[in-house]
């Protein structure tokens, strides 16, 4: 069975990998290939982001391997928090205060459009592919629910009267940013 580095330890997103892939192919995590650093995330955008975790692993270990990178856009804040999503009230702010930062720069905005973008990049051989996954939604009032992580109380995907965090994880992934991204790549990789 071929074997291929997924570059994180995120142990929820390499179990939603495995049950797409099934048999069909190994997926490593970091942890087991011996990678233990953190993967400095230098890039201002996702597709930088994705690239330079797939490049490290691709470098330094060997294995064919994809990286993944998402961001939450708003459209009335221009975009942001986008590729700093994961901090944007700060280095060791938590989702909590991410939330509420959020929902502090959009008091008083009628449009509260956004999107969750994922990039994934692949590297086979010499070979560097990239694939996208995008969910379009708005940004509610307050937060509801309690499933899910991130900003998922705060997301409501189009289509749908309820968050994420008030969705269960199949339903999810069935329409979330990573769940089309990761199935993108698995029909290019599986055929
Ligand atoms: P990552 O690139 O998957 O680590 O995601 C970066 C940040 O985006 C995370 O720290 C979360 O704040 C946010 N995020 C990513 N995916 C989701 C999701 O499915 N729901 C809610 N927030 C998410």
């Amino acid at each position: 069975m071929r074997d291929l580095v997924f570059a994180t330890n995120n142990a929820h997103k390499l179990d939603e990998v495995r049950s797409i892939v099934g048999h069909r192919m190994n997926i490593l995590g970091l942890r087991d290939i011996g990678c233990n650093e953190d993967i400095p995330e230098t890039a201002d955008t996702l597709e930088g982001n994705a690239l330079i975790k797939a490049r490290y692993v691709k470098e330094h270990y060997g294995y064919d391997c994809f990286a993944d990178d998402t961001g939450l856009e708003v459209d009335a804040l221009g975009g942001a928090p986008g590729v700093y999503s994961a901090r944007y009230a700060g280095p060791g702010h938590d989702s909590e205060a991410n939330m509420r930062l959020l929902l502090a720069n959009l008091d008083g905005i009628v449009d509260r459009r956004a999107r969750f973008r994922t990039v994934i990049a692949l590297i086979e051989g010499s070979e560097e592919r990239q694939f996208e996954g995008i969910v379009e939604g708005s940004i509610t009032t307050e937060p509801g629910g309690v499933g899910g992580f991130g900003y998922d109380p705060v997301f409501m995907p189009e289509g749908f009267g309820m968050t994420f965090a008030e969705m269960d994880a199949d339903a999810k992934n069935a329409v979330s940013h990573r769940g089309r991204a990761m199935r993108s790549l698995m029909e290019y990789l599986l055929g």
